[in-house]
């Protein structure tokens, strides 16, 4: 007999970047419906594209069964939002559709396993089009407001830690300098956490920009010292001083001209009364979306520190290893927690907010507070005191 629940039907879907646990968190909430609280549970491909385009599964037990430990999302993913899809060349917002077609399968919440991006978009649906949502923070960057984790984090520390430790051997036996970037554009805490764990020499994060002196100063101290090998870590998203200042008055200026956009279009609207009822697409933008390759910022740095220094530097990406394979047993047991808390909160009708750990216990957090915002490194994270402690250089000058 199933137990009493206020959602007869939820949507699921993961979307942004994948990683290590997403099955986990898929199962964890699964099971639960069904099983336990009767619900009927609709599977949507590939994020929100296939909610766009209708493409879904109707998910029996039987399809999560045996995924606990498999890498990936039997879902598959994308990073579209639905509000600026690419669609036949053009960037349409689909948000109607998106919402008409959830609700023509009788969704009455629409279950979001992704990161921040994700939230905002899940959100959007319920401000724009009265879809109810419920989300759990998924990203390796560790990087979701108002969680003090996110699932798939342990598995890519335990990578990225075990990529150092074996760059180690190599770097000592070689007298080598070696730079090894680490993922996360806009947070640290995968590479000051794998730096930490791993003992690089040099952590360089996005949070602290770093001064190529400083990183120059403390490689020549430890080669002076005796010590002919030297790790730096950087994150992919860590940025020179210069670039930083640079990058923050690129910010400011962006955020006028959206802001003076926005005030153009609260005029337009103001003229313009006509309501449709109709899903209509919108193109947003026109133009193909142009996919890049950058190159690597390890690539960059270890040039730089071997301009500079003068010594034989090597480098490695670790990439997309770091969100390959399967998940940790902390992520699987995390995914769990989260996963089946989302189901009960689902059955007492708690709808719009964030699974999120707090203080070891799962939380629901109002999205509102997820969205749109990042968890960065705290300058006086403990993390960052017990870096500077072991004499780690983070790459800024310490005056005192
Ligand atoms: O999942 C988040 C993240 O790992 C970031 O750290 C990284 O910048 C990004 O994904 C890369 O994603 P992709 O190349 O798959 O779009």
């Amino acid at each position: 007999m199933a137990r009493p629940s206020r959602t007869r039907c939820i949507g699921i879907l993961t979307s942004g970047g994948d990683c290590p646990g997403l099955n986990a968190a898929i199962r964890g909430v699964v099971k639960p419906a069904i099983s336990e609280f009767g619900m009927k549970v609709i599977g949507i491909y590939d994020g929100f594209r296939g909610l766009v385009e209708n493409r879904f599964i109707h998910v029996e037990n039987a399809m999560v069964s045996g995924i606990l430990t498999h890498g990936g999302t039997i879902l598959g993913t994308s990073r579209d939002k639905p509000h600026k899809m690419p669609m036949g060349g053009k960037i349409m917002d689909m948000t109607a559709v998106a919402v008409q077609n959830a609700k023509r399968l009788g969704i009455e919440c629409l279950v979001c396993l992704g990161g921040g991006g994700t939230a905002k978009n899940a959100l959007h649906l319920f401000r724009e089009g009265g879809l109810n949502v419920l989300t759990l923070p998924k990203t390796i960057d560790n990087d979701v407001a108002e969680t003090d984790v996110t699932f798939g984090y342990d598995t890519a520390l335990t990578i990225a830690t075990e990529a150092i430790d074996r760059l180690h051997t190599t770097a000592t036996s070689h007298h080598r300098m070696i730079v090894v970037e680490i993922m996360g554009h806009n947070a640290g805490w995968l590479t000051l956490g794998a730096g930490l764990a791993g003992g690089a020499d040099v952590v360089l994060i996005p949070e602290i920009p770093y001064d190529l002196e400083a990183v120059a100063h403390h490689l020549v101290d430890r080669r002076q010292s005796g010590k002919r090998f030297s790790i730096i870590a950087v994150a992919e998203g860590a940025r020179s001083r210069l670039e930083a200042a640079a990058a923050a008055a690129r910010a400011e200026q962006e955020k006028a001209e959206r802001a003076k956009k926005k005030d153009k279009k609260a005029g337009n609207a103001t003229k313009n009364h006509t309501k449709t009822t109709e899903p209509d697409p919108v193109p947003v933008e026109t133009g193909e979306t142009v996919h890049t390759v950058e190159e690597p910022m390890a690539s960059r740095l270890a040039r730089q520190i071997q301009q500079v220094t003068g010594f034989e530097v090597r480098l490695t990406s670790l990439g997309h290893v770091q969100r390959g394979g399967i998940p940790t047993a902390p992520d699987r047991l995390l995914c769990t927690r989260l996963g089946t808390k989302a189901a009960a909160l689902l059955a007492e009708g708690v709808y719009n907010v964030m699974v999120g750990v707090r203080g070891g216990a799962c939380v629901p957090v109002p999205l509102e507070k997820v969205a749109g915002h990042f968890k960065y490194i705290p300058p006086d994270h403990p993390w960052v005191e017990s870096a500077r402690l072991v004499g780690t250089c983070l790459g800024d000058i310490q005056t005192d």
